[in-house]
């Protein structure tokens, strides 16, 4: 497959590809039997990079999750098709590029809200994954989710990247009040300033049991799972 047969509009992902072949290397052999999970695909820049360097196993498989719709996202992607609403113009580049790159027969789309598409793999694919990406949103109540959900899907020993680790938005920035700690209770709420992704990614893995590895903390934080995670069954109504 060539490589320009690949349209797109940003380049966020090369950033993350000068450093992250040497940093994870060490960590994961790319020839391996990989299981592989994005949140947040875009046009495919990420993904895209996945399937060549991830996905040479015969076995190895890419899951991704996306809306591919208007979310009201406090980052603004900057990309013509975002801000005019074309979201589907937007899908389409993502699947002509995945179908331009290599293993495209190894990656299953899932469009829809990462957190209830990540609550419906978890009966059948917890703890199952090598490797998650999570760049999706930018909001904290939902990062925290991402990454919580997250977490449970990936293996012991598996390695998650979090894009944006370090992201501070212009609302967050903006709102936030001189003394961004006001007292918590319930009235006080409305006075709080927003979480930032940092702290909401951190009060997850502080609090995951087993703990984390950090291999590497930059503006992208990659970790490694230690403990393990209680098999979770599918939910079943009781009849009372
Ligand atoms: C920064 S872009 C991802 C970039 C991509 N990983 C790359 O490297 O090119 C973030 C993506 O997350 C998606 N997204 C935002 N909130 C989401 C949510 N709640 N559920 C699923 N996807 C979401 C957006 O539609 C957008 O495509």
């Amino acid at each position: 497959m060539s490589a320009a047969k690949i349209t797109r509009s940003n380049s966020w992902w090369e950033l993350s590809a000068t450093w992250l072949p040497s940093t994870i290397l060490p960590h994961l052999s790319l020839l391996d039997r990989r299981n592989v999970l994005e949140v947040g695909s875009f046009e495919g820049g990420s993904t895209t990079w996945f399937m060549r360097h991830f996905l040479a196993h015969e076995e190895s498989r890419l899951t991704v999750v996306d809306t591919w719709q208007d979310t009201r996202d406090p980052e603004c992607y900057g990309d013509e098709d975002y801000s005019t609403g074309n979201f589907d113009a937007v899908l389409q580049r993502f699947l002509s590029n995945v179908r331009n790159s290599p293993n495209s027969e190894k990656v299953r789309a899932i469009r829809g809200d990462s957190a209830s598409a990540l609550a419906s793999l978890l009966p059948t694919a917890s703890s199952s994954f090598d490797f998650i990406y999570v760049d999706g949103s930018h909001r904290a109540s939902e990062v925290f989710l991402d990454v919580s959900l997250s977490f449970r899907l990936l293996k012991r020993g598996g390695i998650m990247l979090l894009d944006d680790y370090k992201w501070v938005g212009e609302r967050q920035s903006g709102q936030r009040p001189s003394d961004a700690r006001v007292e918590g209770g319930c009235g006080a709420i409305s006075q709080m300033a927003e979480l930032d992704i940092t702290a909401a990614i951190d009060s997850v893995l502080a609090s995951v049991p087993g703990g984390v590895e950090v291999l590497h903390c930059g503006y992208q934080l990659m970790v490694r799972k230690l403990g393990e995670s209680v098999d979770v069954k599918a939910p079943e109504q009781l009849i009372i």
